[in-house]
């Protein structure tokens, strides 16, 4: 998979060997830009609009009005952090179904932050225009209120999310595998979905400790259905397979071992 998706970045540069490619990557003039192209092939992107639907229905019918009880999103935004967001149909998703959900709920303030290591598909978010196809999934009325047609024969594509709900999504480029991730804020609902399977186990053990530093105390952390945490040692409860909440320090079992030692 690597080698055929090297080559299509050889191609476009004239470069017929892989050696070749090697002095490039590493000769101080291309560095910095050739890391940003290899990190664009080399990336899976595959995303869609209401993806592993279960996961919305989840949040609106339950982690939503339990957050609001406790006051999120009424004294303070209730923040979201989608941590691989590609191209942005996963935070796009979120602010739809919060928008809606926030319609019969008088205060609710939120704000969604997309993150991704490819600086290409950070730009497509940032545009947020798609094909017809990819927003088939979108339910009509959904489509009705966050949509526009675009006009004119040089759009991009035909539909962009609407002015308004893009202002609620900000998009920022974050590596999963770097030591610190310098957010401005915790979150009360962390997504990184269909990204944890292309680690390996103690990468993966790594990124799941920083997400949950990054989750307020009782906040949501959703991961891929593929990629259940079971048999983790995190101070998490399982919701369902797939979907956990961060415990407080006094209601994990790490804790209750100290206090009856
Ligand atoms: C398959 S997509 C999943 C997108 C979305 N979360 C979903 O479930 O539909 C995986 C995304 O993870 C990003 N990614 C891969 N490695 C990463 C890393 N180390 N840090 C941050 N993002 C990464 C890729 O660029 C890609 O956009």
């Amino acid at each position: 998979m690597v080698e055929t998706r090297l080559r299509k970045r050889l191609q476009q540069l004239g470069i017929d060997s892989f050696a070749a490619y090697w002095r490039r990557l590493t000769d101080a003039r291309h560095r910095e830009t050739e890391l940003v192209a290899l990190t664009d092939v080399l990336t899976t992107n595959k995303t869609e609009f209401l993806r592993e639907a279960a996961h919305f229905t989840l949040l609106g019918e339950s982690v939503l009005p339990h957050l609001y009880q406790t006051g999120a999103g009424v004294r303070t935004p209730l923040r979201v952090w989608s941590a691989a967001s590609s191209t942005g149909e996963e935070p796009y998703t979120l602010a739809m179904l919060l928008d809606q959900w926030g319609r019969s709920r008088r205060p609710f303030e939120y704000s969604i932050l997309g993150t991704d290591i490819s600086t290409r598909v950070l730009e497509q978010a940032r545009l947020g225009a798609y094909q017809e196809r990819a927003i088939a999934a979108l339910p009509e009325s959904w489509r009705q209120s966050y949509l526009l047609r675009a006009r004119g024969s040089s759009a991009p594509a035909p539909f962009r999310i609407n002015a308004a709900l893009r202002a609620r999504v900000q998009f920022g480029y974050l590596n999963l595998m770097d030591d610190d991730y310098r957010l401005p804020d915790r979150y009360h609902i962390i997504f990184c979905r269909n990204v944890l399977i292309y680690f390996n186990r103690p990468t993966q053990a790594a990124v799941i400790g920083k997400l949950i530093e990054w989750l307020v105390p009782g906040g949501y952390l959703f991961v891929g259905h593929s990629e259940s945490l079971q048999g983790s040692d995190f101070p998490l409860a399982t919701l369902v397979p797939s979907v956990y909440r961060h415990l407080p320090a006094w209601q994990s079992g790490e804790m209750a071992i100290r206090r009856a030692s």
